[in-house]
């Protein structure tokens, strides 16, 4: 019998290419989705399953997992998602999952100063206790997604402002790190166990980047490495979710710190996903054909005038005034990727998170 698959977050970056490769390889899909709308309606057209509900509440969970063998865990990146993941793994216990693909992080740490990529870590950890279940972890780094949110500067005025120094990386697409997990849903015997970093196929200075994007637009696009002040103002301009300020303010310290660069590229999405790595001029032609932001239109040139100004008189968030009001967890000893020697021994050069860091408890029966 074929095994039904449980993508949650599934109208999410991942989640929603997770579950349309594996349905077009004829696996049966239930898509857990918060509200129904246009990503729901296609996923529904594909031929998913689709479950609206809460994944902080068991019942959805439970809902979601019935008659479901597989699952792929993707926590959106709010506030509690341990609570999230602790009901999911008892959704996934009760069901008898026979495996299960983490969508991790190449940062996840115990001590990353960041609570929100502790908790990463806990989950890569706990989920591997699930009684009957294998576990593959998805270890990427920054997605390629992340250049688009600058879109409209990008296409409107012709800069990238991103406070990412003079940090490196390779940066994977959503297809791409989706098909990693479609390999380690369908073949488990093959993937239990492991732990892959999927990246795109070379590794690029904030500039290439830019250039990329500058080259499918058609206008030169200069990297502008803003401050992290204006970075949290942006944010903040853009009315991102108070959690995710605090934590994605972290990661681009990691950038900085060439975290992102280590072990880069891999061959990751070849071998695990069956498919060559898009390349950053394929992914920038991608979002520039589909995304309003890249239409250079006098609309969207006063858009990005004004957001600029925004930014400029917005308030950014005081991270540690917020991490104390939300009473975070504090790491005793917080330490960026790059400068936590336990993180580089485990961490290698060649991408790949030193298997000896991966414990398979419950192998399957
Ligand atoms: N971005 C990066 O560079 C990066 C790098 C490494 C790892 N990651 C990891 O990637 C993960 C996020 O993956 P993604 O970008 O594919 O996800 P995403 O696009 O942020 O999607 C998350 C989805 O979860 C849904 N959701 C939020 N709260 C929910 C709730 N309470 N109940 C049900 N659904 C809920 C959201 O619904 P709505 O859309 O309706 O709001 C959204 O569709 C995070 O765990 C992060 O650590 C990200």
């Amino acid at each position: 019998m074929t095994p039904k698959i449980l993508v949650t977050s599934a109208a999410g970056k991942t989640g929603m290419s997770t579950a349309l490769q594996l349905l077009e390889k004829d696996y049966p899909v239930r898509a857990l989705v918060r509200g129904k709308d246009a990503r729901s309606r296609l996923l529904h057209k594909a031929g998913a399953e689709v479950v609206v509900g809460d994944l902080h509440d068991i019942d959805s969970l439970r809902e979601a997992f019935s008659g479901c063998q597989r699952a792929y865990w993707c926590a959106p990146v709010e506030a509690h998602p341990l609570h999230k993941m602790s009901l999911f793994a008892i959704a996934a216990a009760e069901a008898k999952v026979e495996h299960i693909v983490h969508l991790s992080q190449w940062l996840s740490a115990s001590s990353h100063p960041s609570v929100a990529t502790r908790e990463v870590w806990m989950m890569d950890k706990i989920l591997d206790w699930i009684p009957g279940a294998t576990i593959t972890i998805n270890n990427t780094g920054w997605f390629a997604d992340n250049y688009a949110l600058v879109m409209l500067p990008m296409a409107q005025l012709g800069m990238m402002p991103m406070p990412l120094g003079d940090g490196r990386n390779a940066p994977p697409s959503n297809e791409d790190i989706a098909a990693v997990n479609v390999g380690a849903l369908i073949s488990p015997e093959d993937h239990a166990g492991q732990t892959y970093r999927p990246t795109g196929p070379a590794l690029l200075t904030p500039q290439e980047i830019a250039d990329a994007f500058g080259r499918a637009l058609g206008r030169t696009v200069r990297y502008d490495n803003a401050s992290m002040k204006m970075f949290l103002k942006a944010l903040a301009a853009q009315k991102r979710p108070e959690f995710a300020q605090s934590q994605l303010a972290h990661y681009v310290v990691d950038y900085q710190q060439d975290a992102f660069a280590r072990g880069a590229p891999t061959d990751v999405v070849e071998r695990v996903g069956g498919r060559q790595p898009q390349t950053i001029d394929e992914i920038a032609r991608h979002y520039v054909q589909t995304d309003p932001d890249a239409r250079q239109t006098l609309i969207n040139k006063v858009r990005a005038l004004s957001l600029l100004s925004k930014i400029f008189v917005a308030t950014p968030l005081d991270r540690e005034k917020f991490a104390q009001s939300r009473e975070f967890p504090m790491s005793r000893t917080p330490t960026y990727a790059a400068k936590d020697d336990v993180w580089l021994e485990t961490h290698q050069e060649n991408g790949e998170r030193n298997s000896a860091n991966v414990t398979v408890i419950n192998a399957a029966e």
